[in-house]
């Protein structure tokens, strides 16, 4: 459902400061596959999601959905592709709208029109019902400003949204990096949840190896924009840590502070 072929972006292309984020990278998901992503600092990782979801533009390459060649398509025309959770607390969520209407809005957004922030009975009802299942108490918070929640929360709830509007891909970026143990467990059960409810075809990137090879049905490492390793199905099931650390270790060019950073 998602091809991407050959894509490559350069920053600050012919200065001093160039930096080749990603080169000439292909990947394909069916419906519904789950893919982590893995690799250093730098690797390319946020790029590849940026590229996706229309933020950067790629210089060369190919990127289509459903068989729609979206590369030309700006980040807004793909919004209704595309979903996304950041790292930052802070990205997915309005601070000054409150719970209710940050819902309606996800509710709304993909669909061609409507009053997003008005708020009927059967909406409201909804929202208790969905917010109850986070177990974090939000159901009796709907008028509260997000603003006032906190990290673990505001993921939870950006979650929560990206699974109403059905996107046709879920991008999470090191979505459970800031928040403390506890927290980062619960969303990543609610990653897990929201993405089989929804039968979400997702691409999640995390430093976490043990995350990255307990969730989901494949897994790619990158390094210098390129895809280095792949594991399918049948063979993420067989994989351990450090199988992982040793397929990093045979990269041309990574050094042990890459091994590191990964780890
Ligand atoms: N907006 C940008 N402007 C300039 N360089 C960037 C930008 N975004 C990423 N890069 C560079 O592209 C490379 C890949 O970055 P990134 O995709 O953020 O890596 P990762 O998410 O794997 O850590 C890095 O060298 C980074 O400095
Ligand atoms: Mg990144």
């Amino acid at each position: 459902m998602l091809n991407i072929d050959r894509i490559s972006k350069t920053f600050f292309a012919g200065t001093v400061n160039e930096r080749k984020a990603l080169v000439d990278l292909s990947l394909k998901l069916d419906e519904g596959d789950f893919v982590t992503v893995i690799g250093s600092n730098g690797a390319g990782k946020s790029t590849l999601l940026n590229a996706i979801s229309g933020r950067y533009t790629v210089d060369t390459g190919e990127l289509s959905i459903d068989g729609a060649p979206v590369s030309k398509l700006k980040e807004h025309q793909r919004a209704k592709y595309v979903g996304r959770v950041f790292q930052d607390p802070m990205a997915g969520t309005a601070p000054d709208l409150t719970i209710e209407q940050n819902l309606s809005l996800a509710l709304q957004r993909g669909k061609s029109r409507g009053l997003g922030l008005s708020l009927t009975r059967a909406k409201r009802d909804l929202f208790v019902e969905e917010l109850k299942s986070l177990e974090l108490g939000l159901e009796r918070r709907l008028p509260a400003k997000v603003g006032l929640l906190s990290g673990g929360q505001r993921q939870a709830l950006s979650l929560l949204m990206a699974g109403f509007t059905q996107p046709r891909i879920l991008l999470l970026d090191e979505h459970t990096a800031a928040l403390d143990p506890q927290r980062a467990a619960l969303v990543t059960d609610l990653t897990e949840r929201i993405v089989a409810q929804g039968g979400l075809t997702t691409l999640m990137v995390t430093h976490n190896m043990e995350q990255a090879l307990k969730l989901g049905n494949r897994l790619i490492m990158m390094h210098e924009g390129r895809i280095v390793f792949q594991a399918t199905a049948e063979q993420k099931r067989e994989l351990t840590v450090p199988d992982l650390l040793s397929e990093f270790a045979k990269i041309k060019g990574a050094t042990f502070d890459d091994r590191a950073l990964l780890a």
